[in-house]
């Protein structure tokens, strides 16, 4: 048999009731035990010393030990709950009022009796039962004298064998019918408010059950579900835990969202990037038939040509290949990265360099300012390389003739400064701003120079300077020119 949580809470707590309730019951019989030995034994304190006092057999000495047996039965007569010995001043029985066969020890400890008399210690005292090998019982006691030599003592049980009986018929009989309605009417009750109690504690735990089944039912897809809402701020650690669950759900929904849409998305650069492809590779074909054709007659300056056209084709092919090899490569995010401490300023003297043939065919007057800067900052440089001639080639290529163009570098503070790549180009459309880092996005400002360009090189950008822990930032005004800024570590000297 399965139990719920609930169900198991409710056996627990029964069964810890039953054990209080148990410790209970034998604590109270102690206790009421205890404090009836203690009346008893008070009330009948001077019992003995009163009987040795008056009677005149104990008085003389008690040497008739058969004449002390007739008057032991004769008050055992009168007080049937009393039993009395009389006993030497070692503790040995000498005479008594039980029936022999019944006597289990032939002498008792007298330690208890000396406490007695002498009112060491507090009641209840237990002294020896002799019908019984370890039994104690309560006890009152007295010595006797003759003359001033003790002779023994008069050893009373005040709870005696038929006392006992008596009481525990009465009592038991009476006490276990009152314990039974007690208990079985607490138990039920305790059962019915507990019941109610964990019904009303275990719901939210149900309610996220519940929720959890329906989730899983419908695939994880919350969009068709109405799920509970919990309580954020709430000391309920169930509710914590709805929270929780809630945001891990919202969390899977969301992942699920964008790996569709991402799918979506790969798949329209995808065709894409075919079509882009087989554009040039039609028109390497078409120039390669007809270079090969050997029915048609071709001048060599035709030939060189069409040669010519071939090898541009296939550069430029190269270039795309190249270029989603690089973003395909970034996106499955095994990237190593190789960080290393250099001169900026270097690195940016070092890429106009590379692109020293353009600038000076368009007569662009580009600079790094400050000009001698030395700014050292720790990044990985080949892929810093690739970040700055990506937006430097689009600088230029946004740049009119006679442009300008500044690569600034600011200091932020001692771990952080700032590259700034500006021009005075076209300029963006703001609202062609946001998409422009998206594959294969060219904004309407871009210069139609037969599908060289293929809109992944902001892309790849914005990818590597993530990898590098930075972010891109845009600002152009259509007209007048575009400024890409990031940041990048610094390393102080
Ligand atoms: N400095 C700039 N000035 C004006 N427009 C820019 C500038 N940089 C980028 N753009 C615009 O953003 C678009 C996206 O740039 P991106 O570098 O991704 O593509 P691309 O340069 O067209 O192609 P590719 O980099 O793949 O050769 C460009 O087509 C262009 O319209
Ligand atoms: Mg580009």
């Amino acid at each position: 048999m399965r139990l719920s949580l609930y169900h198991r809470l409710s056996l627990s707590l029964l069964v810890v009731f039953i054990v209080i309730i148990s410790v209970f019951f034998v604590w109270a019989e102690h206790l009421e035990q205890k404090t009836r030995y203690e009346s008893e034994q008070n009330l009948h304190l001077s019992l003995a010393a009163n009987l040795a006092r008056d009677n005149p057999l104990l008085q003389e000495g008690a040497y008739d030990h058969q004449a002390l047996k007739n008057l032991f039965h004769t008050l055992m007569v009168l007080g049937p709950a009393f039993e009395f010995y009389f006993v030497d001043p070692n503790g040995v029985i000498l005479t008594h009022s039980i029936t022999p066969s019944l006597i289990k020890r032939d002498r008792i400890d007298l330690t208890p009796l000396i406490q007695l008399t002498q009112n060491q210690i507090s009641l209840p005292i237990y002294g020896d039962d002799p019908q019984h090998k370890s039994r104690k019982k309560i006890f009152s006691a007295a010595p006797v004298f003759s003359g001033s030599e003790l002779i023994g003592y008069l050893y009373v049980i005040v709870t005696g064998e038929r006392y006992e009986t008596a009481y525990n018929r009465v009592d038991s009989d009476r006490q276990a019918e009152l314990s039974m309605v007690m208990l079985v009417g607490a138990l039920v009750f305790l059962f019915i408010v507990m019941l109610g109690i964990f019904y009303y504690f275990t719901r939210p735990l149900r309610r996220l059950n519940h929720d959890m089944q329906l989730l899983k039912n419908a695939g994880f897809d919350k969009s068709a579900l109405a799920l509970t809402s919990w309580m954020p701020n709430s000391s309920n650690e169930v509710h914590q835990l709805g929270v929780a669950f809630e945001e891990m759900v919202n969390q899977i929904n969301e992942q699920f969202t964008q790996l569709q849409q991402s799918d979506v998305h790969r798949r329209a650069l995808l065709a894409d990037i075919s079509h882009d492809l087989r554009t040039p590779l039609s028109s390497l074909q078409g120039y390669i038939e007809m270079i090969a054709d050997k029915d048609t007659t071709i001048t060599a300056q035709t030939r060189e040509k069409y040669i010519n056209i071939v090898l541009k084709n296939t550069l430029q092919l190269k270039l795309l290949i190249d270029q989603i090899f690089e973003l395909t490569h970034l996106e499955g995010g095994q990237v190593t990265l190789n960080f290393e401490t250099f001169n900026l300023a270097e690195l940016l003297y070092d890429i106009m360099a590379k692109f020293s043939l353009q600038t000076h065919a368009k007569n662009i007057d580009i600079s790094v300012v400050p000009s001698s800067s030395y700014t050292q900052v720790r990044s990985d440089i080949a892929k810093l390389e690739r970040v700055i001639s990506n937006l430097l080639e689009n600088a230029i290529r946004h740049t009119r003739n006679n442009g300008k163009i500044v690569l600034i570098i600011e200091e932020i503070n001692h771990t952080q400064c700032k590259l700034i790549i500006s021009d005075n180009g076209t300029g963006i459309k703001a609202e062609e701003l946001s998409y422009i880092f998206d594959t294969r996005y060219r904004a309407s400002n871009a210069i139609q120079d037969n599908n060289k360009h293929t809109g992944l090189g902001l892309a790849i950008t914005k990818k590597l300077l993530e990898l590098l822990k930075s972010d891109i930032k845009v600002k152009s005004t259509l007209g007048e020119g575009t400024e890409f800024s990031f940041n990048l570590r610094r390393e102080s000297p």
